[in-house]
């Protein structure tokens, strides 16, 4: 079995598991100074674009290709490359094709998809530089402004007050405005391939906040345990939403939960890995990287991931360290670990989480048995939130 990995930054997080199914690896990436090349069996520097790893993989004759990608702008390409192997060289590769791909990358027909299908998402219109004081009177503050394409929070403005939109319209001549809604942000990782989807565990990310602190700051636990909050319909959601999409390999559904409506918003979809899958696997024990592999392996099994998805609780937050003694530990640890750290990160007893990202912006994920143990393991490791 040979597979073709596309993406060098993620790709620490499949090599160990690829190594241990006997899977050849083969490696493609744009950047020449990427960290975990040489965890591959071999790897090639391309240029960006998709039209290299389509060539390499039909030269190299591979079973299956794998795009490791955690970022939105080449999806749209690495969908027409899945529709090409798919269709004329039956390769199958995992990831989301052209028409989910088409709707997760636009926050706009996101929207409309989603008011199609009946699926509750906060009200929305677009608005103009040029129709703006049409459309002025019918907005009512807060609004979230956003436009169709960004991720992490970029191009998202939560505006207070008129000045605030006309600001806004100053930088983006359109914008797309959403009723904001006060509740908690929740993330639940789906995981599809051959027709079938297993929602994995509801992540909390934190409430929203007029600041509009991205989620990526905060604190964040699963699975997520809120009253009022119908725990099955939220997974529910999560896994018609994949279906509907027809979305493939893994996906984050982004929600806002509205406690005193009691009403579950869908927000986003992004169908690539999600931010939040360190969280997924030290709470469910389920590995949405690994489980690409095992798409790609012909062993996409969702009855065994339903049966064996755990339920610890897990904690992640970015890392920073407290000036003090005890934060040398930490820093050897990370001193110490091989590029390849994380698949070597095995948790256990004593080791109870795991440190990953790049070195100036890492965070660390804990498992434990609940929520009071997890916070308590990091007040322990001498760990404070920023
Ligand atoms: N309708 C909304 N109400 C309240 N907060 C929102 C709303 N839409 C977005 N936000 C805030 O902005 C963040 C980013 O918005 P999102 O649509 O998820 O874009 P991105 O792709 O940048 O993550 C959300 O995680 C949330 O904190
Ligand atoms: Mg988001």
């Amino acid at each position: 079995m040979k597979i073709l990995f596309i993406g060098a930054r993620l790709f620490n997080e499949v090599a160990g598991y690829a190594q241990s199914r006997g899977i050849e690896t083969i490696l493609s990436e744009s950047s020449p100074e990427s960290p975990n090349l040489k965890l591959a069996d071999e790897y090639h520097i391309v240029p960006r674009g998709m039209d290299r790893p389509i060539e390499l993989a039909l030269s190299k004759d591979v079973d299956a290709v794998v795009p490791l990608i955690g970022i939105d702008i080449p999806l749209p390409e690495v969908a027409r490359m899945k529709e090409k192997l798919e269709k004329q060289y039956d390769l199958p590769v995992v990831a989301s094709g052209i028409h989910a791909t088409e709707i997760s990358t636009d926050k706009i027909k996101t929207k409309n998809f989603l008011i199609n299908n009946d699926i509750k998402t906060s009200n929305f219109t677009e608005i103009s530089k040029s129709q703006y004081e049409k459309s002025k009177s019918l907005l009512k503050y807060p609004v979230v402004l956003k436009q169709p394409e960004g991720q992490g929070g970029v191009g998202v403005k939560i505006a207070l007050t008129p000045q605030d939109t006309e600001d806004y319209l100053k930088l983006f001549p359109n914008a797309l405005v959403e009723n904001f809604i006060h509740g908690a942000e929740i993330s639940v990782e789906v995981l599809r391939w051959e027709d079938k989807s297993v929602p994995l565990v509801g992540v909390y990310k934190g409430d929203t906040t007029l600041e509009g602190t991205h989620p990526l700051e905060k604190i964040r636990t699963a699975p997520v345990n809120m009253e009022n909050l119908n725990y099955g319909e939220l997974r529910n959601t999560a896994k018609k939403v994949m279906d509907l999409l027809d979305a493939n390999g893994t996906a984050e559904v982004e929600f806002i939960f509205n406690q005193e409506e009691k009403e579950i918003n869908t927000l986003e979809i992004n169908t690539r890995p999600s931010g939040t899958r360190f969280l997924t696997f030290c709470s469910s024990n389920i590995n949405p990287m690994h489980q690409l592999v095992n798409m790609a392996l012909g062993e996409w099994d969702p009855k065994k991931i339903e049966n064996e998805m755990k339920s610890y609780s897990s904690l992640e937050m970015p890392l920073k360290i407290k000036s003090n003694e005890n934060s040398a530990k930490i820093q050897d640890i990370k001193i110490s670990l091989p590029d390849d750290h994380i698949e070597k990160q095995i948790l256990t007893p004593k080791k109870p989480y795991i440190i990953h990202g790049p070195e100036k912006a890492s965070r660390i994920t804990v498992r434990a048995g609940n929520i009071e143990f997890a916070y308590e393991i990091l007040k322990n490791l001498k760990m404070e939130h920023s």
